[in-house]
């Protein structure tokens, strides 16, 4: 059997139809997951009944056969594990526990206590590993420390990320010790969900974009370089797809300077400047405008062609720039597979 697409694109092969799957595959946009997720009662109750999570994976791939599964689960879970309260209020989003001082910092539990909590998401991997189609890439994830970081000083997602950037401009050594610890759960975080059975992780750093400078550096390079160079030297060879959303000119060099395998691209980014600057370095992952999936029609399939197209002279994951939306039509989906598989 010759190896899956995802991994082959990820050790820097063209291949002459990208493989593709999406971000948020899994999503209130299906019928049958708002069926599975009234059937668990609430998100949380979702994320950690492996049984439910695993179908809830499952239900995107048995629908447009996707290349990739990407666990179900949720970024907040790390904080939860490490002692925030965590909850979800409908229609809203998330909300934790606060964390504003070094107080705040030293309170949190012990890296090697998250399995406890986490236990339940290592075993929908499991189950995915087991029932996924030889063909499927299993995917792993878990949030970038600084994004982890900002809805952890926040309590909830911020526009602008304020209350995370006002306690790094406050207190840098604190703010540090956060994320160094936010870092160490991941690390332990991601190897357990690899020994389950993950074959890929991505890291999400979706506020990546709000980190300039030397911030940018610290917060948002360092860290994931960290991460990835535990995850390959305790797991040789597992490949690590980085998504530093927004950081515009600073996709460039990132892969090189973080270790990862390929880097996800969000749709601000414009392909050809990604092809040339970026792709260089290897693969990349991305870009379809999400708003695509809503509106459909001519565009949908133009924009695709062209992203396939722009992507053509190297290693390309295709994916959205971000998550499908819950608005998003079904059919949408097809159309894109269609466009890119032919
Ligand atoms: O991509 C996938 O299908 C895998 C599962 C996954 C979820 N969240 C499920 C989810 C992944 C990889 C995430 C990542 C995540 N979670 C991120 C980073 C990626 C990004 O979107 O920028 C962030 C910032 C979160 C935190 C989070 N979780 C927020 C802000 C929200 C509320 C916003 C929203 O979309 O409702 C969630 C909830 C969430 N996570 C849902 C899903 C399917 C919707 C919950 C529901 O069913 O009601």
């Amino acid at each position: 059997m010759s190896e899956k697409t995802i991994l082959r694109a990820l050790k820097g092969e063209r291949l002459p139809v990208p493989p593709v799957w999406m971000m948020r595959q899994a999503g209130r946009y299906l019928p049958e997951y708002r069926a599975t997720r009234a059937q668990a009662g609430d998100f949380l109750s979702l994320c950690y009944t492996p049984d439910l999570a695993a179908e809830v994976t499952l239900q995107p791939i048995r629908r447009y056969g996707f290349d990739a599964a990407i666990l179900f689960a949720d970024i907040l879970l790390l904080p939860q594990a490490l002692g925030a309260d965590l909850w979800f209020v409908t229609g809203e989003g998330p909300r934790l526990s606060t964390i504003t001082d070094a107080a705040g910092v030293a309170a949190l539990k012990p890296v090697a206590a998250i399995h406890e909590t986490l236990a339940p998401v290592y075993e929908t991997v499991r189950i995915l590993a087991r029932e996924l189609p030889r063909e499927t890439t299993l995917i792993g994830f878990a949030g970038a420390p600084w994004t982890v970081a900002t809805y952890m000083v926040a309590g909830r997602g911020t526009p602008d990320q304020g209350p995370a950037h006002a306690f790094k401009d406050a207190d840098r050594a604190a703010f540090s010790a956060l994320i160094d610890r936010i870092t160490e759960g991941t690390i332990e975080y991601l190897s357990a969900q690899i020994e389950a059975g993950a074959e890929v992780v991505k890291l999400f750093d979706s506020w990546a974009g709000s980190l300039k400078g030397a911030d940018f550096d610290d917060f948002a390079v360092a860290p994931a370089q960290r991460i990835i160079a535990a995850l390959k030297a305790r797991h040789p060879g597992i490949p690590v797809i980085a998504f530093p959303r927004e950081a515009g000119p600073r996709y460039s060099g990132f892969a090189r300077a973080t270790g990862a395998d390929a880097v996800a691209l969000d749709n601000s980014v414009s392909a050809d400047w990604a092809a040339a600057e970026v792709q260089k370095d290897g693969c990349v992952q991305g870009n379809l405008d999400p708003r695509l999936m809503v509106s459909g029609g001519a565009e949908l399939v133009a924009e695709t062609r062209r992203i396939v197209q722009a992507f053509a002279g190297g290693p390309h994951i295709f994916n959205l720039g971000h998550g499908i939306t819950p608005d998003a039509d079904p059919d949408n989906v097809s159309r894109m597979i269609e466009a890119i598989r032919g």
